[in-house]
C-alpha cells in the first residue's frame, strides 16, 4: 500500500512511521511526504530516509481549494493509496475530505472525542482529567471526528505541564499510529458507520492500547 504523509512540523509521528514502514516485511511504503511549510523539520528526516518531498505552502495559493487541489494532485501523482496525517496544522475542507473517504487518516493527541481542536494539554490540565491520551482515526468533515481506529490512554500527573504530558502522550503516538497503519495495510480494519472493526488485532475488542 503506497503511503503519503502530510506534515506541519516536526514529523516524529511521520518518523515513526517510517521506521516502521523500512521493515523488509512491511506492507506499507511511504511515496510522499507533502509539508505546507518550506520549515517543516521532518522534510530533511523523510529526505534522509530517500523519501520524496514536496512542500506545498497554503500561503502560495489563492484560497483553500487551490491548495487542497495542489496537494491532492501531488498525492495521485505518486499513486498514493492512504494519507495520514502526522502533526498536519490545517483544517482540511470537505472536498478533499470526502474524495479521500476512508484513506484518509489522522493522529491526535486527546482521546477523542474529547479535547478536539488545539491547546488540547492545556485544556486536559485545566479540566483536570486524571487520564489523558492519544487517537488514531478515520478523518470525517468535521474536524478532529471520525471512526477511531486506535487510542492510547497515559494517565495525567499532579505535577504535569503541557509540555510534559505532551510529552508522555508523544511516546505512545510513535506507538499506536505504526500499529494503526499495519492494520490497514494489513487490510484488517473494516469501518461500519462511525464504529471500526480490526480482524486480529491483538488487543481484544476494544482497540485500546495500553
Ligand atoms: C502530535 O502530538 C500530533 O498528535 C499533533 O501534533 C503533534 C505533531 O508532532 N497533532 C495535532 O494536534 C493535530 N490536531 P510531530 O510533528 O512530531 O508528529
Amino acid at each position: 500500500m503506497k503511503v503519503g504523509i502530510l506534515i506541519s512540523g516536526r514529523g516524529s509521528n511521520m518518523e515513526a512511521l517510517i521506521r516502521a514502514t523500512a521493515l523488509p516485511d512491511h506492507p506499507a511504503k511511504i511515496v510522499l511526504v507533502v509539508a505546507n511549510r518550506a520549515d517543516a523539520g521532518g522534510l530533511a528526516t523523510a529526505a534522509a530516509a530517500g523519501i520524496a518531498t514536496a512542500v506545498i505552502d497554503h500561503r502560495d495559493h489563492a484560497d483553500r481549494a487551490a491548495f487542497e487541489a495542489a496537494m491532492d494532485g501531488a498525492l495521485r501523482a505518486a499513486g498514493v493509496e492512504l494519507v495520514c496525517l502526522a502533526g498536519f496544522m490545517r483544517i482540511l475542507g470537505n472536498d478533499f475530505v470526502n474524495s479521500w473517504r476512508d484513506r484518509l487518516v489522522n493522529i491526535h493527541p486527546s482521546l477523542l472525542p474529547a479535547f478536539k481542536g488545539l491547546h488540547v494539554h492545556e485544556r486536559a490540565l485545566d479540566a483536570g482529567v486524571r487520564i489523558s491520551g492519544c487517537t488514531v482515526h478515520y478523518v470525517r468533515p468535521e474536524m478532529d471526528s471520525g471512526p477511531i481506529i486506535a487510542q492510547a490512554a497515559v494517565p495525567v500527573a499532579d505535577n504535569d505541564t503541557p509540555d510534559s504530558l505532551a510529552a508522555r502522550i508523544l511516546a505512545e503516538e510513535h506507538r499506536i499510529y505504526p500499529a494503526a497503519l499495519r492494520w490497514i495495510a494489513e487490510g484488517r480494519v473494516s469501518i461500519y458507520g462511525e464504529r471500526v472493526r480490526i480482524r486480529d488485532s491483538g488487543c481484544g475488542d476494544n482497540r485500546l492500547l495500553s
